[in-house]
């Protein structure tokens, strides 16, 4: 491939892709993804492949293997294009009825469609309500491209900013117009890319630094890895401008370990980057160099912090130093050095591209543009959702989301990760951007979203939250490494029956002095969990600590299960599926739980068949007194009671 020396090279390149392309339809499967991948997507991308050239459809039609699409919960995902024909769960075996079915016939394949509400079947990606309600203006296009190939990026206009700031823009110009746009940082505190960029942009000192945070250490967090995963081209234009308006000549991806696909991806898209001149020295011919190197992190939480970031690129142990001089101005090697997250970067080629008017024109007054979010937990719907800064709640998890798993009640939405906070249905409205999160006491951070229902317990979130920080703090400051095992030791307490009258207080006391003395933010956020579960449910705190009772039936120490003597049909089933034994009875006999020996794994509550509903779990009141041995049932004859 001879190198692009110019913008009439890249646009030559663009038109040569495009008219190549010009008759052909094409079929995009989410196999070049994790998730995708995790559901088979790669045996339905090669069944497809040859079926079509088993009919003889390979002139006419390509098979993308693109990466995540979003629709997690549906997987594998195939979808027909120009008409956005959209194949949910697909398996191999469905593949030559889509080929002659659809490709060939020009029908649907009705039960491969999605089923909506009232069983409705939809065709068309675009009004599947999960897609209908979105603004998918980053994410959007990692269904068109197969991220492995640079040809795709650059027929959807890829690099045209890039292109456009070098020609027709100074640095001084990228920089007014990301100022303009008041783009926020995707990765949690939402501080102004733009700022950011003049302070490191005017530190002084010719080395500077650019930077990719790719950490995503948030647990049930993934936007960040299906964005560098699925269209790795748009981190890497956004990177090479903010390096043109900054001045740095150097910049590195930091990416976990455990992403290994999102290396290899952003492996191949910065080799192509360079053999088509978009990368390297004088890139398209504008006299301006850049080279990128990625860095593989361990993996640790607390390594996405900034100065714990380079710290690890510097090959030294990730974790925070003191901020007295921002990292802006005295990072990697002591030099100016702005790190943005992934979504961060990949806003800035829109932004080049459309103008900062368009970009302010999405979202609300202090949150422009859209934000992605991991949407999990007990939703309908989990997957990746971008959507407009401002939208509700209620409009992600209803709309988006299809609401609650199996008709239960909402009961709160956690966002912002670890360091977040929950929030519950009196908030259901709240326009989600940074400062209304924040004004609620959770916060936006890199857009993980877990969604609760009525069956969780509010003090077990916070434990299980003070958990995970407890584990990933790096110990180096007292007031987080002491605090939050202080915190936890007191969750753990109050989740065992131990709780003591106080107990709250305390917590509260800590929360204060955990947020205002640790090092760094992992620390200073940390109580977020707590504070805003004691805020929105107190009265499960004090539900735990004084009746000593779980009002979810979460908390094992405060759960039995009892089995009903006039209910049990000794069907035998609990006694049978019970993993110790401590269930007791036999032919037409009342079935007992010995509650000695009970682990209480709820195993009897799930088996036992629904017509009977003999097991019933207890919490905060004493399981009644078991019947004599040898009680036999007394029949229902089948009947549900
Ligand atoms: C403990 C901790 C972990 C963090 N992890 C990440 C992360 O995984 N990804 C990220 O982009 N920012 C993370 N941040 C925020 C970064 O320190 C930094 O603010 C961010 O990368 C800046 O990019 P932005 O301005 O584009 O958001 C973390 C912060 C803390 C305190």
């Amino acid at each position: 491939m001879a190198k692009l020396k110019t913008l009439a090279d890249l646009t030559q390149k663009r038109q040569g892709i495009l008219s190549k392309r010009a008759e052909k339809r094409y079929v995009a499967i989410n196999s070049s993804g994790t998730c995708g991948l995790s559901s088979g997507s790669d045996k339905v991308f090669q069944a497809l492949g040859e079926e079509i050239g088993k009919q003889g459809l390979s002139g006419q039609v390509e098979v993308r293997a693109t990466g995540c699409l979003g629709f997690c919960e549906n997987s594998p995902i195939v979808m027909i294009f120009p008409e956005s024909i959209c194949y949910t769960k697909v398996k191999p075996e469905d593949v030559p009825e889509i080929v002659d079915q659809t490709l060939v016939g020009g029908k649907l394949v009705e039960r491969l469609l999605y089923q909506g509400e009232n069983g409705k079947r939809i065709a068309r990606e675009g009004d599947i309500p999960f897609y209908k309600h979105q603004s998918r203006i980053v994410f959007g296009n990692n269904r068109l491209i197969d991220p492995k190939s640079i040809e795709d990026y650059i027929a959807l206009g890829g690099y045209s900013a890039l292109a456009k700031a070098l020609v027709e823009m100074s640095p001084e110009g990228v920089l007014d117009t990301v100022k303009k746009a008041n783009l926020r940082g995707r990765g949690g505190g939402g501080f102004p890319a733009g700022t950011k960029w003049e302070t490191t942009r005017n530190a002084p000192g010719k080395t500077k630094y650019v930077i990719v945070n790719a950490d995503e250490g948030d647990p049930g967090a993934y936007m960040d890895r299906s964005l560098l995963e699925g269209n790795p081209h748009s981190v890497l234009e956004g990177l090479i401008i903010g390096a043109y308006a900054i001045g740095a000549h150097e910049g590195y991806v930091y990416v976990r370990q455990e992403y290994p696909l999102a290396v290899e991806n952003l492996t191949i898209a910065l080799n192509q980057a360079r053999q088509y001149g978009l990368l390297g020295r004088n890139i398209l011919g504008s006299g301006f160099s850049f080279e990128v190197t990625i860095h593989r992190g361990a993996g640790a939480f607390v390594s996405g912090e900034s100065s714990a970031l380079m710290n690890a690129i510097e090959g030294r142990v990730g974790e925070p130093r003191p901020k007295y001089i921002r990292t802006a101005v005295s990072g990697v090697r002591e030099k100016p050095s702005n790190l943005n997250n992934v979504e961060t970067w990949a806003n800035v080629p829109l932004i080049i591209d459309r103008g900062a008017d368009w970009f302010t024109g999405i979202g609300t007054k202090g949150s422009k543009g859209t934000k992605i979010f991991s949407l999990v937990g007990k939703v309908n719907n989990t997957g990746l959702v971008e959507v407009p800064m401002g939208m509700t709640l209620r409009r992600i998890i209803y709309d988006i989301g299809g609401g609650i798993k199996q008709g239960k009640k909402f009961k709160a939405v956690q966002t912002g990760g670890p360091s977040g906070g929950v929030l519950p249905e009196s908030l259901l409205d709240l326009p989600v951007d940074f400062d209304q999160l924040a004004e609620a006491g959770s916060m936006m951070g890199s857009g993980g979203m877990i969604v609760m229902d009525e069956d969780s317990c509010m003090v077990d979130v916070a434990r299980y939250f003070l958990d995970f920080l407890s584990g990933e703090s790096c110990g180096k400051c007292v007031p987080c490494r002491e605090g939050i095992r202080q915190m936890l030791r007191i969750l753990n307490r109050i989740c065992e029956g131990e709780g003591k009258s106080g107990d709250i207080g305390l917590l509260e006391e800590l929360s204060a002095v955990v947020r205002d003395s640790s090092l760094c933010a992992l620390g200073q956020t940390a109580p977020n969990p707590v504070l805003s579960t004691i805020k929105y449910f107190r009265e499960e705190y004090i539900a735990h600590i004084e009746q000593k009772r779980c009002p979810a039936g979460v908390c094992k120490a405060l759960v039995s299960y009892y089995i009903v003597p006039d209910k049990c049909q000794a069907c035998q089933i609990c006694a049978r599926e019970c993993p110790v034994s401590a269930i007791s009875g036999g032919k037409n006999l009342v079935h007992v739980i010995d509650q000695g020996k009970c682990t209480k794994c709820g195993t009897c509550i799930e088996v036992c068949p629904s017509k009977f509903d003999a097991v019933v779990k207890l919490s905060g009141k004493p399981v009644p007194a078991a019947p004599p041995p040898g009680t036999e049932v007394t029949r229902s004859r089948g009947k549900k009671r």
